[in-house]
């Protein structure tokens, strides 16, 4: 009774309020407490409210205390300084109460300034465009309007109670943001800017703890953090301030016509574990889950629609395996030495040349060690407390009592999956099978009043202030009868020169052809025969920006749009149209009259069609349709087609864009998790589109009569887009007797038995499935990947009823590799494994 009482008094005073948040140069001290904490960030824009609690609570199973999320300044002011939104998903407060009530902290990286692959870096557009403006640096413009943000969103959270001073669950904010990279470039405005940011959000007196990341010359009023794939060797500025690793990068975002990054879970845990091992007390995982840059929200250029990360929960909310489950259980073995850990004193011994432990003892007899494998080729057998530990290259085995190992980064034990997107064609009930489509053709060029003329060109963003992506640069050529490739059937050729970010060309109404900058690189080049026609022709030129840039010194000044057009294959040469008589037009007319919204719909007259025109460009497509059966998450399939812009009922999906990747960069079959990791290290999908599948939020569809927008730029097949339904069509495991398990009931007793691990596989299903099938199961030396195992020379044939009895029709099961369960007897020199594939439904 006692008991119970103190335990729910001390779970409501760590959960119900935080309190009181210091720190010391070890780690924050909550209402007295000092905690290691494990973060999640999710940025509350890049999902939907309904998504939001679901998201929280897969974190929370995961392990994680803590969920962390930028302030996205351009979704809260997207207009003007005297206007704020928070509706839908940028509801942070709703956010926030999310995570307040599944009793998590959070840390509120208020920035203003965000980079985060988000369009202009988090900064409103606007403020570009207020005269005398410099992002960044000591400017008055900029410093008072970053300021007057701040303190609005301070104050928000104050009104709320948000801040753990207050009782909420803010225990950290962030200003500014990995400033210390480009600071440099700013000279001593940059210094003076970093020296007020950090005085200026301190003056904020939230009662919790302001952080900077990266940021090198951070005054001690502040904690300096770190972000980076490894920060084991991290040391921050001042000695008093605990070891914060504010970005760990579990993968990496992607790139319209690049190929797809992937970190290994080994590696995210090794890199976690040798953070803690090293005195690290708060590491928050960038991202946890990614979610989905929706509308034009992506940053860029060419950065993708989805944000995936590669994080441990996936884009459309489901546990990325093993990932997530990998990092589960090491959160689990960190969690049982974060006592430990916290109060006493590490003592490092060297157990060979790349191989060391570093050893916690407190006052009362605890031990923790970390032992590490840092070889980026060779497993080693090291000898610590004279017990022999063999431990694999790039890993780390953690001792919570320094005799057990119950963890190593290395050995995977947590289930994996197969994931499928299941196509499932768009229908619409009410009996007639054929959906019917209705089109609107663009005119390519001005449509409506021209917005200006000018002798040459303008750039781009300046014109557009990022409204729209599109800006028409148009002009007419006279095209003399006597020209010789009139004669010849020769065609003259097109060149023209961008700062980005891509391009369509079309004369006399007929597009010619389309280029456009990639991910290093935006300036580009477009050279391609075209059709001229003796007398007048129109060019009319498309350019359109793929999101602002996000993040460098000065980026606001960097520009998109035409530098230079020329054609060349007259009877005079090469006639230069880069200082003609331009007419230009900003935006499409079905963005200005917002056909793609319901309210906006029947602004244009629509063409009902019984079969839509395919391969024809600047087309919107318009169909009402039911929602795809079941509950699965959903991603439109957009494989077809060619580039543009998507919504439902209203809502922006995004740009759509299945660019393909060459086929001559290098990706890996299979990714060696040892070793330093780059993004550029396991690349899979050469010359497969960068991103096919576009996440629809289930909560966007109503039970019928939804309506699909899509605007298409130079041309596709829409018949063929299908809604596609995100599966794990199997789950799986494989695990070797001699893998260790964070689920020890008690540390003692089994060291006092013998080091016998009690390997288990552990199998569950997501959303309340069951298993309603084996597939596979196998003890003795099965091999293979989930999907694809198949037996070994050695089998125990009674596998597969053993684990049948164990699992079907239950949403989770374990099986232990024991002698009750298996034939131990089986190959005795081999080390014997279990792998098993089920089926949920
Ligand atoms: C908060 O904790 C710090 C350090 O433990 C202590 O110095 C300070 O007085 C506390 N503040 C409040 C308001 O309790
Ligand atoms: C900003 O400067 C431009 C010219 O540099 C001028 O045309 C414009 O009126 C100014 N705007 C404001 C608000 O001062
Ligand atoms: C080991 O500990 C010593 C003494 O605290 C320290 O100087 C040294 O940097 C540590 N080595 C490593 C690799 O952490
Ligand atoms: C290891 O063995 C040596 C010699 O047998 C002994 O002196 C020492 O105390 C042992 N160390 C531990 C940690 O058991
Ligand atoms: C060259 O030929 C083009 C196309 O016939 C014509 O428009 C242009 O005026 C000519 N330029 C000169 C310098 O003659
Ligand atoms: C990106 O574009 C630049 C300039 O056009 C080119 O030099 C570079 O090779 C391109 N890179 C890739 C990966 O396509
Ligand atoms: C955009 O316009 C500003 C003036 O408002 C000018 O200083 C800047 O150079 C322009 N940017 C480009 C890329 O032309
Ligand atoms: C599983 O459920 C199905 C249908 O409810 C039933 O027919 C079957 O006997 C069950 N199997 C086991 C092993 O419980």
């Amino acid at each position: 009774m006692a008991l119970g009482l103190i335990f729910l008094f001390s779970l409501c005073f760590t959960l119900c309020f935080a309190g009181n948040v210091s720190y010391d140069s070890r780690s924050l001290i909550i209402n007295g407490e000092r905690k290691l904490l494990i973060s999640a960030a999710i940025h509350y824009p890049r999902s939907v409210p309904a998504m939001w609690p679901e998201l929280v609570k897969t974190a929370k199973e995961g392990g994680v205390d803590v969920i962390e999320t930028y302030v996205f300044w351009n979704v809260h002011q997207p207009t003007s300084p005297s206007e704020y939104h928070f509706d839908g998903r940028f509801d942070l407060v709703k956010f926030i109460n999310i995570v307040q009530e599944a009793g998590m902290y959070l840390i509120l990286r208020i920035g203003p300034f965000v980079a985060a692959e988000w369009n202009f870096g988090g900064i409103p557009v606007w403020l570009h465009y207020v005269n005398g403006t410099v992002f960044r640096t000591d400017n008055y413009n900029f410093k008072y309007y970053m300021e007057e943000f701040t303190t609005y969103i301070v104050k928000l959270m104050k009104k709320e109670k948000l801040f753990a001073s207050q009782g909420g669950p803010i225990i950290l904010s962030q200003v500014e943001n990995e400033y210390g990279y480009y600071e440099g470039a700013y000279g001593e405005g940059g210094k003076r800017y970093a020296a007020w940011a950090a005085q200026m959000a301190v003056s904020q007196n939230t009662g919790v703890p302001w952080i900077m990341c990266q940021q090198f010359d951070a005054p001690p009023s502040v904690i300096n953090t770190c972000n980076s794939f490894y920060c084991d060797q991290f040391k921050p500025i001042f000695p008093d301030k605990p070891k914060i690793w504010t970005e760990n990068w579990p993968g990496w975002f992607q790139t319209f016509g690049a190929p797809n990054p992937h970190r290994p879970a080994e590696d995210v845990a090794f890199s976690v574990a040798r953070f803690f091992q090293k005195g690290g007390s708060v590491q928050n995982y960038y991202m946890y889950h990614g979610g989905t840059n929706f509308g034009r929200t992506a940053g860029g250029p060419f950065i993708t629609t989805s944000y995936d990360y590669e994080a441990p929960i996936d884009e459309y909310g489901l546990p990325r395996l093993p990932k997530w489950g990998h990092l589960k259980e090491l959160h689990k073995a960190i969690k049982l030495c974060e006592h430990v850990l916290l109060n006493s004193k590490p003592v490092n011994l060297s157990l060979g040349p790349s191989q060391e432990a570093d050893v916690y003892a407190d006052a009362s007899g605890g031990c923790v060690a970390f032992l590490a494998n840092i070889d980026d080729k060779n497993d080693k057998t090291v000898d610590f407390q004279n017990v022999s530990f063999k431990l694999p290259a790039w890993s780390v085995s953690i001792l919570p009592d320094c005799k057990n190992v119950v963890y190593n980064t290395a050995k995977v034990t947590s289930q994996t999956a197969l994931v499928e997107m299941v196509p499932d064609n768009l229908q619409q009930k009410d009996g007639s099978k054929a959906l019917k489509w209705e089109v609107f053709v663009e005119k390519a060029g001005i449509w409506g009043e021209p917005d200006f003329m000018k002798n040459g060109f303008v750039d781009h963003i300046n014109t557009t202030k990022d409204t729209t992506d599109y800006l028409w640069y148009t002009t007419s050529i006279v095209v003399g009868e006597n020209e010789e490739f009139l004669k010849e059937g020769r065609h003259p050729v097109l060149l023209i020169e961008s700062m980005g970010h891509a391009l369509h060309a079309f004369v006399n109404q007929e597009l010619q052809g389309s280029a456009s900058g990639n991910g290093s690189h935006s300036p580009f080049k477009f050279k391609n025969p075209i059709s001229l026609k003796a007398g007048n022709n129109e060019i009319a030129l498309l350019s359109m920006t793929v999101g602002l840039p996000n993040a460098g010194s000065f980026y606001e000044w960097v520009g998109a749009g035409l530098t230079s057009v020329r054609i060349e294959g007259f009877n005079n040469g090469t006639v230069d149209l880069s200082h003609f008589n331009w007419i230009y037009k900003i935006g499409l007319q079905g963005e200005k009259l917002g056909i793609y919204k319901p309210e906006g719909v029947n602004s244009v007259s629509w063409v009902a069609t019984s079969e839509p025109p395919k391969k024809q460009p600047l087309t919107w497509y318009k169909v009402v349709l039911d929602p795809p059966a079941g509950n699965e998450p959903v991603g439109l399939d957009m494989l077809h087609m060619g580039k543009g812009l998507a919504w439902l009922n209203g809502e922006e999906i995004g740009r759509y864009w299945p660019r393909k990747s060459s086929v001559h960069e290098k990706c890996v079959t299979e990714c060696d998790y040892r070793g330093k990791f780059m993004p550029d290290k396991c690349f899979t999908g050469c010359g497969q589109p960068t991103q096919r599948w576009y996440h629809v939020p289930r909560s966007w569809f109503k039970p019928s009569g939804n309506l699909l927008v899509i605007f298409e730029e130079k041309g596709g097949d829409p018949e063929k887009i299908t809604f596609s339904r995100r599966k794990m069509s199997s789950i799986c495991a494989l695990i070797a007797e001699d893998y260790p398990s964070a689920d020890r009931k008690s540390l003692q007793e089994a060291g006092s038995k013998n080091s016998n691990s009690k390997a288990s596989v552990h199998l569950g299903c997501p959303q309340n499935a069951v298993i309603s099938a084996v597939k596979f199961a196998s003890f003795g030396t099965p091999t293979g990947k989930c999907g694809s195992y198949s037996e070994g020379e050695c089998h125990d044939p009674n596998s597969i009823s053993v684990v049948e009895k164990a699992c079907l029709n239950k949403t989770e099961c374990t099986i232990e590799l024991t002698e009750e369960n298996f034939n131990k007897g089986l190959c005795p020199d081999f080390t014997r494994r279990l792998a098993v594939e089920a089926v949920c439904s």
